[in-house]
């Protein structure tokens, strides 16, 4: 569910749910202080009174009631609502002053707000009710009970009034704040908006150009720095695959020309059934370098896509050498170069794929390797690891042009660029079947010798 919300809501909701609580809370706190003001003012006004009503009565003789009326008529003044009762132990009514039922009803009730008053609804009104026990004569063990009721119905009116205004005030600071909150996050939202906007509005042409940093707020720097390499990587994989895509077209174009021409050239004047079978030996011929090339580039498509997965066989690597230097043997004789192994080793792959790559890199060794001289192949067995090196002597790769002989269609004879049955996918396709078997390749090149390297793990990676 709180995937699906925006950020925009996500944020507003968190914000309105907080300024909720804040306020909740803040209402309450009101709503206490406001209660507990009024409650501390009627208990300092009853203590104060009890106080002294119940200091007279100590003082008093209890049959002065004269003296005790004149003190309660001066306690009850400025509380015309106010009721005080006092009885005796002996059940003598000393005084009841203000609402005869009320006061005779308080007289009832027990435990009436002793120490803290307590709060009695009677007829409408509120009173504060506090009550006392005094002793009067203590040779006579007489003491009385004094209650003391505080008309607080004005305060009562006054919170019944206040405390729904502080709540409604309370709920549309809420509404509102949300609403603000909701405004607030949308115009601070509004620079990845513009972002979203820009990023959506890329064309594959515009992929080489990165987003303004110049307008971007400081938080967004980072994710746009991020974006704009991953745009440079996005680019440079783009171009190669535009230039991998025209060379595509033309190592085609070329074999497809011959095919045409010959076609043509036979079909233009009638002539014998042996030169006809010449010229569809020939167009054989063509015809198998181009399946040869688009079989290649299928293989390495496949690699791209993860649908290749190499088997996992064991691999007696110096009975493979053994098999491809029988395959080789003639073509080295022809170039007058000789073949030489040393070391054995194990490794655990797909044979077939192995084999390939090996062949792969000892066709390029017997081409490149100068008359009369020997291509070396050797296998080391390591603890974790299988190393097999094709050591050629020969011209020298330039250090500049050494990373780039990987390259999908890379080959550096221009020259012989369409006459040549070499359209540069070897050395991409070793690679690809070491990397997919969780190895490296790599090449040097120096003092008139290239190695190419191969390192295969002891067992393939599972991610592989
Ligand atoms: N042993 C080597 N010595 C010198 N240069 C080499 C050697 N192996 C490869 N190269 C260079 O690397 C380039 C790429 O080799 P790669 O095997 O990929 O293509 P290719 O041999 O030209 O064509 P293909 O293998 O598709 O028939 C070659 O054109 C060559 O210039
Ligand atoms: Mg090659």
């Amino acid at each position: 569910m709180s995937a699906r919300l925006s950020l925009h809501a996500r944020v507003s909701l968190l914000f309105a749910a907080l300024a909720t609580v804040v306020l909740l809370a803040a209402g309450l706190f009101f709503e206490h202080a406001a209660k507990r003001h009024f409650l501390e003012d009627d208990r300092q006004e009853l203590d104060g009174k009890m106080a002294l009503l119940c200091q007279s009565l100590k003082t008093l003789h209890p049959e002065s009631s004269m003296a005790l009326a004149a003190q309660i008529h001066d306690i009850k003044a400025g509380h015309p609502g106010m009721v005080i009762v006092i009885r005796t132990s002996n059940w003598k009514l000393l005084s009841l002053v203000g609402n005869r039922r009320l006061g005779l009803r308080l007289l009832e009730g027990v435990e009436l707000g002793d120490p803290s008053p307590a709060l009695v609804p009677y007829a409408g009104h509120f009173y504060r009710v506090l009550e006392r026990r005094v002793t009067i004569d203590r040779a006579h063990a007489l003491s009385a009970r004094v209650i003391m009721a505080l008309d607080i119905s004005d305060d009562q009116q006054f919170l019944s009034k206040f405390l729904p205004t502080l709540w409604f005030g309370i709920a549309t600071t809420v509404l509102v704040m949300g609403v603000l909150g909701g405004l607030a996050v949308r115009s601070g939202l509004s620079p990845l908006h513009k972002l979203s906007e820009k990023v959506a509005g890329i064309s594959a042409q515009e992929l080489g150009t990165p987003l303004s940093l110049e307008d971007v707020p400081r938080d967004l720097k980072d994710l746009v720095g991020a974006f704009n390499r991953m745009l440079g990587r996005l680019d440079r994989s783009f171009q190669r695959l535009s230039e991998y895509a025209s060379d595509i077209a033309h190592e085609l174009r070329t074999p497809l020309n011959n095919l045409m021409m010959q076609i043509e050239v036979t079909l233009a004047q009638e002539r014998d059934a042996q030169e006809y079978l010449a010229t569809l030996q020939s167009n054989l011929e063509e015809c198998g370098r181009l399946s040869h090339m688009t079989s290649d580039m299928l293989f390495l498509a496949k690699v791209d896509q993860r649908m290749c997965r190499p088997k996992a066989e064991c691999i007696d690597l110096a009975a493979e050498v053994e098999r491809l230097f029988d395959f080789y043997d003639a073509l080295a004789a022809d170039h007058g170069v000789r073949l030489q192994q040393s070391g054995a080793a194990t490794a655990f792959g797909d044979g077939l794929m192995i084999s390939r790559a090996l062949s792969n890199l000892l066709s390029n060794a017997i081409r490149f390797t100068p008359k009369g001289m020997a291509v070396l192949l050797t296998l080391k067995d390591h603890p974790n690891e299988v190393r097999i090196e094709v050591i050629n002597p020969g011209p020298e790769i330039p250090a500049d042009v050494l990373p780039r002989i990987f390259d999908r269609l890379y080959h550096r004879e221009p020259d012989t660029r369409g006459n040549s049955d070499n359209i540069g996918l070897g050395l991409a396709i070793t690679k690809a079947i070491v990397e997919l078997h969780g190895g490296t390749l790599c090449a040097t090149s120096t003092k008139g010798e290239t190695r190419f390297t191969i390192s295969l793990p002891k067992a393939i990676p599972s991610s592989s």
